[in-house]
């Protein structure tokens, strides 16, 4: 173990789970529990579980569980250690590190490393920005963008000067290694001669933050019309863009108030809305929006608006829209601001006022995509074909079949053709784009587990709940005769737990050591249908009833060995074989 074992169970008891998830996933209480949209799967009524008295979370849909270090892990991708690093921190709990496994340990020292540099030289470039002769253009320039100094200051905006080599002089003052640098992407190696030069020279530069407001990486913007305008780092150990949405870090507070949130492409499209109010934005950076970024995102507001400056723009984003969000349960908007005007230029020349009124305006994908189709084919009867061409395609898309009928019943009103008619193109659709399986049902098969006696489950819900009962648990060796090798191996250690006061569920999470048990644990704690009073007959009765049928089945297989004794040999053999294996079991 790479951390003492009494720090584990200090972070599992200082520390509360319902805080922690609520930083990404919105709660709502419900009896003893808390349920949000869970941000392991897609769907869109609430089945993530938190609670708060066992300290546990369990989604009743893709059944992820465990303790509040199995969230942060899973949540984060981070390893154990690191997720009891990031707990700690919050509470102010102190660490020190025996090592063991020095591969992660050598990764996590990078990523600090990196984190580390990128903060210094976010600093630098920032005071590469404020002060100097060499940055008065820069200055200008952004003055003439309307940036005020608050926000270069707030978001820690910077200028990397016009050099090769200003960014390899900081590492060299740092004392960086070479790994380090160029693992940083701030620098890169030169091809002909020995040595390393900057990524970026003479540009605006952002720095990007993750959540906790660590520096991930960079930007950097050209103050003319060079190309390319942008330059942004290359993914490192601690840049992943699949994950990182720019500004967020400052507006998540704002998108949890509002209930909304605005996703816009550029640096500059969210600074303008910032500074002008608007500071429930993200920008994406140009890149697609991943499954990734809207699970993220979600956990701050259920309700997006997607702001773009084209209608090309605009039409693909809400193509791809569909699938990704539509299973997310996010109410999603698509705004095209008006006359080629970006979100930066328009808040900036229209105010906040302006844009806010055009964004209540904004439409629902399927009614945008309609509008840009009718608007493009008109209504004659040859463009009603079209458009009906053009919304099949989108409609066969939408998983959520009510949905989807209600649109299908709305266009056939709009293009006056029978419904059955456009049910049917839109059929012929899906059919088409999922090979021979139709996917229009959109059902996913649920998980089904093997395990036999649904008893056994019961009896370690009342186990886990209720450790009084542990006493009967132990003197009648009910988990022995249990058919599910699993269920019996995790009574076993349930078994084996002395029980505390409140830690008692604390002390059995922490007793295992794989993910899947931590799942099956934490179904079967919140999966409590009992009460104080009636537990304890319930788990005598359910007890007795494991007992008696294991036996009588045991006797069934007695009797037929006998009688097979007098048949066939290889029916007895294997038989006999049987009986053995049940008795290995026993003697566990
Ligand atoms: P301004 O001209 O500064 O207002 O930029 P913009 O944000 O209006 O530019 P645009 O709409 O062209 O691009 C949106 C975002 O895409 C930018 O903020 C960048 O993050 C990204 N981007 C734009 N151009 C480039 C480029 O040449 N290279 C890379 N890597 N990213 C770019
Ligand atoms: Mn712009």
């Amino acid at each position: 173990m790479f951390i003492p074992e009494e720090k584990v169970s200090e972070i599992l008891n200082t520390s509360d789970i319902v805080d922690i998830v609520s930083e990404s996933v919105i709660l709502k209480k419900s009896g003893r529990n808390f349920f949000g949209l869970c941000p392991f799967h897609s769907e869109k009524t609430p089945s993530f579980s938190v609670n708060p008295s066992k300290q546990i979370f369990h989604c009743f849909g893709c059944s992820a569980g465990g303790n509040v270090l199995t969230y942060v892990m899973k949540y984060h991708g981070l390893s154990f250690p690191e997720a009891v690093k990031m707990i700690a921190r919050r509470y102010n709990i102190a660490i020190e590190t025996r090592e063991l496994d020095p591969e992660k340990r050598r990764q996590i020292q990078l990523k600090e490393k990196l984190f580390r540099l990128n903060n210094r030289v976010m600093q630098y470039y920032h005071n590469c920005l404020k002060s100097g002769s060499q940055s008065v253009e820069a200055r200008e320039y952004l003055n003439q963008r309307g940036l005020s100094g608050d926000m270069v200051d707030e978001f820690k905006l910077g200028f990397s000067p016009d050099a090769w080599d200003s960014v390899v002089r900081q590492f060299k003052g740092f004392k960086t290694s070479k790994n380090a640098a160029v693992q940083s992407g701030l620098v890169l190696k030169r091809q002909q001669s020995d040595g390393y030069y900057d990524r970026f020279r003479n540009r605006i530069m952002f720095p990007i933050f993750d959540v906790n407001m660590q520096v991930a990486g960079f930007g950097g913007r050209v103050m003319d019309d060079a190309m390319p305008k942008y330059m942004n780092s290359p993914e490192t150990p601690v840049y992943n863009k699949s994950r990182i949405l720019y500004g967020l870090h400052a507006a998540k507070q704002h998108c949890r108030q509002q209930g909304i949130l605005y996703i816009v492409e550029g640096y500059f499209d969210f600074l303008s809305l910032y500074q002008h109010g608007i500071k429930n934005t993200v920008a994406t950076l140009g890149t697609a929006l991943t499954p990734d970024h809207i699970r993220i995102l979600k956990g701050y507001a259920s309700k997006m608006v997607l702001v773009f400056d084209s209608d090309a723009a605009g039409i693909s984003a809400a193509k791809r829209s569909i699938k990704l969000f539509g299973k997310e349960g996010v109410d999603t908007r698509v705004l095209v601001l008006p006359d080629g005007s970006d979100p930066d230029s328009y808040v900036v020349k229209y105010g906040q006022k302006a844009f806010k009124k055009l964004a209540d305006g904004a439409k629902s994908v399927i009614p945008f995509l309609l509008k840009v189709s009718t608007d493009t084919h008109g209504l004659s009867v040859e463009g009603r074909i079209k458009i009906l061409d053009d919304m099949k395609v989108h409609l066969s898309q939408i998983q959520d079949s009510a949905l989807r009928s209600l649109h299908v019943k709305e266009l056939a009103e709009i293009l006056k053709i029978d419904e059955k008619a456009v049910l049917e193109k839109v059929r012929d659709q899906a059919l088409n784009q999922s090979g021979k399986k139709g996917s229009l049902t959109g059902v996913e098969p649920v998980q089904e587990h093997p395990e036999s006696d649904p008893r056994e489950k019961q009896m370690i819900s009342i186990m886990l709940n209720y450790p009084q009962i542990l006493e009967d648990v132990r003197k009648t060796k009910v988990l022995d005769s249990f058919y599910s090798e699993r269920l019996r191996r995790l009574g076993k250690k349930i078994a084996n737990v002395t029980p505390g006061e409140n830690a008692f569920i604390t002390s059995v999470m922490a007793s295992l050591d794989n993910d899947d048990d931590q799942s099956l644990i934490a179904s079967l704690v919140i999966g409590d249908n009992f009460s104080e009073q009636n537990a304890h007959p319930a788990a005598q009765s359910i007890i007795n009833r494991i007992i008696r049928v294991r036996k009588k089945n045991e006797n069934i297989l007695t009797n037929k060995i006998i009688s097979a004794e007098k048949g066939s040999d290889s029916e007895w053999e294997l038989l006999k074989l049987k009986q053995k294996e049940i008795q290995q079991l026993h003697e566990h």
